[in-house]
This record gives structure tokens, sequence and C-alpha cells, in this order.
């Protein structure tokens, strides 16, 4: 059992193979949507790719069409619908960016009755094609999908807890970025590890932990606090019924993935917050927490303890896991019922 100041390492094989680093296709499930796209595009920069497969059930072909046409030495392949299978074969990373977006007035929990099942089958797939690649959940209820993926895995049987990871890099940028409108400090200082999950009151920045955040006090850190747990609405409010947040999601995904791409390809202490399959707070059973996790050959290598928190984020966290439990209890039993 792990306690929350304990760090968790995996031991399992760290044999790396250098000709596999320099083979690394990815594949974009949901390319064709607002944030399949600019992700796509931006993968096709990232020198790490070396193929990059488009799925989606509507116009992945023509968005592989057209990022095919940037001058990085990748190669691009758009699939249809009929041809996720073709898609997956020989993929070590597979990002998810597929299932419907909020509109004004819903939660990310809405969305559980169209997003569950959408990446329940595309697990599955990945589950018989290619079992062992390493899994990148950007459809919400992240808190709910990626238990679901990882029970859908367990069933197949190619469960590896190392390869699956809720992306919540945005919580990350929009912390950073928030900050520094309030301190005008530059973002590459205000760095903040935003831990728990990704929605509302589960999104809980630990301001406390870095020299600009400290600072921030009274009605300012309410305010800012609050703006880093609901950033998300002020997208889907400014949009209008036009969706959610894609460009700052597929930046937050391409820098998500450049990330573990690195840590894939031996490079050290790449360390970021995602939500992964974690023993922080197994004791109070809550199976999957973000932290920072420092990424490695293996994918998920180390889990970090969560370091001092102050007397707001410990009631933050308090706040936080009654609703992360919910929200995971119910992607698990989405999947026993599948
Ligand atoms: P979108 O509607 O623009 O695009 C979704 C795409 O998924 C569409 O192209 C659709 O055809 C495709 N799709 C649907 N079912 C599919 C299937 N079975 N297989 C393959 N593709 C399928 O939506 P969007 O704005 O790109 O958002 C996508 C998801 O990402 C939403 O659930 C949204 O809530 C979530 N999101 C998460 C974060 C985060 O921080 N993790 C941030 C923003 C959005
Ligand atoms: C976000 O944080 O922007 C995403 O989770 C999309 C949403 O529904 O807000």
């Amino acid at each position: 059992m792990f306690s929350r100041s304990a760090s968790r390492t995996f031991t399992q094989s760290r044999q790396f193979s250098s000709s596999a680093a320099r083979q690394t296709k990815v594949a974009v499930l949901g390319a064709g949507g607002g944030i399949g796209q600019p992700l796509s595009l931006l993968l096709k920069q990232n020198k790490l790719v070396t193929s990059l497969n488009l799925y989606d059930i509507r116009g992945a072909p023509g968005v592989a069409a057209d990022v095919s046409h940037i001058d990085s030495p990748s190669k691009v392949t758009g699939y249809p619908a009929d041809q996720l299978d073709q898609a997956l074969e020989g993929v070590k990373v597979v990002v998810i960016p597929a299932g419907v977006p909020r509109k004004p007035g819903m939660t990310r929990d809405d969305l559980f009755n169209t997003n569950a099942s959408i990446v329940r089958d595309l697990a599955a797939a990945v589950a018989r094609v290619s079992p062992e690649a390493h899994l990148l959940i950007i459809s919400n209820p992240v808190n709910s999908t990626v238990p679901i993926v990882s029970e859908t895995l367990k069933k197949a049987g190619v469960y590896n807890p190392q390869r699956v990871f809720g992306v919540t890099t945005l919580d990350v940028v929009r912390a950073a970025r928030f900050l520094s409108e309030v301190t005008g400090a530059h973002p590459d200082e205000c760095k903040v590890t935003v831990v728990g999950g990704h929605s509302g009151s589960t999104i809980v920045p630990l301001l406390s932990q870095i020299a600009h955040g400290k600072g921030v006090k009274g009605e300012t850190y309410d305010k800012l606090v609050h703006r880093i747990q609901f950033g998300g609405d002020e997208v889907v409010k400014a949009k209008d019924g036009a969706g959610s947040a894609t460009l700052s999601m597929a930046y937050a995904g391409a820098k998500f993935a450049d990330a573990l791409l690195r840590g894939l390809s031996g490079e050290k202490g790449v360390v970021t917050p995602t939500f992964v399959k974690s023993d922080l707070f197994a004791q109070e059973g809550i199976e999957y927490f973000s932290s920072n996790v420092e990424l490695g050959v293996n994918g998920v290598e180390n889990i970090h303890p969560l370091g001092p928190l102050s007397a707001e984020e410990e009631k933050l966290l308090a706040a936080c896991l009654p609703d992360l439990k919910k929200n995971i209890e119910k992607g698990e039993a989405f999947a026993a019922q599948s």
C-alpha cells in the first residue's frame, strides 16, 4: 500500500531499443474533429513522430492529405471509418480525442452517455491490434474515460497501468497562463503542478509550491483557483454552442505527447502531471489520480508524491476526492456492465 508521501517506481524491464525509438508510429483517433485536426498538425511537426495515422468516422483521409504536405519527414496516412484496425497496426502511441464536446450548461459528466461507449470501443480495438501501445485519453469526462479504457484493456488481458494516461495538461497550461496574468511573471516561471482529476472541483492547483504562486492570497487566490478549475467553462461559454476548447487543447495534447515521446526515447527527468493508475489515494478507494509523473522508456516510471500542501490546498484536496471517486466508480461500473 502506498502513502501520499511515498513515491512509486515501476521496476519492469527498462530495455530500450534505439531503433524502436526512431520508428515511432502515432495514431490519432478522432483526427477529423476540433481537437484532432490541429493536434495532427502539431504532431506532424514533432521530430520524434515518424508515422502519423489519422483515423475518424468522418473526414480523416482529407485531414491526412492536407497535413501530409507539411515539409517534415514523417509519413501521414488517413483511415476512413471502416479502417480502424489498419490505423492501429504497429502504433506505439494512440491519442484519443474522439467524442462529443460540451455545450453551454453541460458538465463534462453529461458527455458520459455518448463518450463512454466511443472510448470503450476504441480501447477494445487497441487491445486487439496494438496491445502494447501507450494510450493518451483526451475524451471527456477524463475522470471516467481513463477507468473505462483501463477496464477494457484488463478484460482483454493486456492492461499495463504504465501505458494509460488521462491528458490533464490543459489544466497545467491554463494554470501557468492565468498565474502569469495575475503576477506579471513570464508563464515559464509559473509552472504550477495541478493534481487530482480533470473537472471543476477535482482540479487542484498547488500554487504554494512555486515562488510566484505562494504570494497570491485572499480574493485574488480564490478567483485564480476558480479560473483554473473552471477555465473550460470560459471557452464553452465564449464558443456559444460551437464546442469547447480545441486549439489550446491541441497545444496541450501535443505538449503531453512530446513529453511521453521524449521519455519513451530514453530522455531522463521528463516529469509532468497526468491522470494515471496511482496508489497515492488508494487507501481512500481512489485508484486513479493526476500528479507529477516521471515518463520513461516504459511510460509511467515513477509517480511523485504531492509534496507539501498549504491549508487552502488541503481543503481543495478534501473537496476533490469524493467527486473524483464517484467519477472513477461510474467509469468502472460502465465497463463492468459492457
Ligand atoms: P469534435 O466534435 O470537434 O470532434 C470529435 C471527433 O470525434 C469528430 O471528428 C467525430 O467524428 C470523432 N468521432 C466520434 N466518434 C468516433 C469514433 N467512434 N471513432 C473515431 N472518431 C470518432 O470534438 P472536440 O472539440 O475535438 O472534443 C473531443 C473531446 O475532447 C470531447 O469529449 C471534449 O470534451 C474533449 N476535451 C478534452 C479536453 C481535456 O483537457 N482532456 C479538452 C478539450 C476537449
Ligand atoms: C476543457 O477543460 O477545456 C475541456 O475539458 C473541455 C470542456 O468541456 O471544458
